[in-house]
């Protein structure tokens, strides 16, 4: 008798500290407002998420990190992505073919598929091409480019979206879901995904950073937890090679400026007009490590990139050109931000020493990468 009411009160204790913990833990306001119309009409809403000094705004359009203002060394605030003031200004960049992606959400899989084809249980399947001969972010209809359905959650907003079975060319139907928190400066992006036929996933965040809020992100000096990375050919597909970074200007085990040897003669920094390839992370795949540090010297802004995933995608902008005219008019010029995608490796359907992509019937894809920001 004693021991049951023990273990009632225990049970009674448990279910009021769950009550506390989870009123404890809402402690970012989320609010929700119009943010215009999409050519055929349909609304698309905006969420803010603030937590004192830090707000993230997300769009349920391609599900986009339109704005994320943090606090400097000083408590001086700035936004730190790139992006556009409204949806036109999205829509309008928005042409299908290797689009900036500014903030968005990318799927079904991110980065390059060769020759947009993979074959998956013997059966051939063909992707539209968006980047030259090649499959890039999901193809001319992805993740980025519709409107997903939208709830509030505890401290952020939950996406959904259910991609038909062929749509975009990818075999069978999807549901995927975001979710988006804010809490002390750590933006945390959860992805599920489930499917009803194998397919292949790989999720992941666009965000470009510049955590001065101007200028180039040239002397932002970034770490990378990453011994190797995966080599590419001209039309940025990985060679399948997985090459030490030791002694290359891709060695980012230390701090680096991202500038201090972007211009040097290599012939992987050619290929890319900069940065813009995959690093195999050292962590063990499939367990939340830290991947990527950058630090901005100016403002003092730190951001550290912790994620479940295998590899990283840096970007360092090079294909900004200042011909995109962003917030309040802004050209967005060479390295005006730079990306880390986390990730699964580019191309992986097509090479099989890679991790493996494959989601079939039954299994749950599931990944969280957090963008933590701080000062120094
Ligand atoms: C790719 C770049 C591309 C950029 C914008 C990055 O993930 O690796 O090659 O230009 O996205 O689409």
């Amino acid at each position: 008798m004693r021991v049951r009411e023990a273990a009632k009160r225990i049970a009674i204790g448990a279910v009021l500290l769950a009550a506390v913990g989870m009123t404890a833990e809402a402690k970012t306001k989320v609010t929700s407002q119009p943010f215009g119309k999409l050519p055929a009409g349909t609304p698309v809403e905006i969420y803010t998420l603030s937590d004192g000094a830090y707000e993230a705004r997300i769009a349920t359009y391609g599900g986009i990190v339109v704005s994320l203002k943090t606090p400097d060394r000083n408590g001086k605030s700035a936004d730190v992505v790139l992006g556009f003031d409204d949806v036109d200004g999205y829509v309008a960049n928005f042409n299908g073919l290797s689009d900036a992606y500014f903030g968005a959400i990318i799927g079904r899989y991110a980065n390059r598929i060769a020759h947009g084809s993979f074959t998956l249980d013997g059966q051939k399947y063909s992707l539209p091409k968006n980047n030259g001969e090649n499959t890039l972010h999901g193809g001319p209809h992805g993740f980025n480019n519709i409107v997903w359905k939208a709830k509030p959650v505890v401290n952020g907003v939950e996406l959904r979206y259910r991609s038909k079975d062929g749509e975009a060319g990818f075999p069978g139907n999807l549901t995927a879901t975001v979710r988006y928190t804010l809490v002390k400066g750590d933006l945390r992006i959860e992805y599920s995904a489930t499917t009803d036929k194998t397919t292949v996933v790989n999720l992941t965040n666009h965000s470009y950073f510049n955590l001065a809020g101007q200028g180039d992100i040239l002397k932002h000096e970034l770490t990378l937890h990453a011994s190797r990375f995966t080599p590419v050919d001209a039309g940025l597909i990985p060679t399948g090679q997985w090459k030490a970074v030791e002694s290359t200007p891709f060695d980012f085990r230390k701090p680096t400026a991202v500038g201090a040897r972007i211009n040097s003669d290599d012939t992987q920094l050619h290929l890319g007009r900069g940065y813009d390839h995959n690093w195999v992370l050292d962590s063990k795949s499939g367990q939340l490590a830290e991947a990527a540090e950058v630090y901005d010297p100016s403002s003092g802004r730190v951001l550290k990139v912790l994620t479940d995933q295998p590899g990283i995608q840096f970007y360092s902008g090079n294909f900004l050109d200042g011909s995109i005219k962003g917030k309040g008019g802004t050209p967005d010029v060479l390295h005006a931000a730079l990306c880390l995608e986390t990730q699964h490796f580019p191309d992986s359907p097509n090479h099989p020493d890679f991790p493996s992509t494959e989601l079939k019937p039954g299994e749950r894809y599931h990944t969280v990468t957090i963008y933590s920001f701080s000062t120094r």
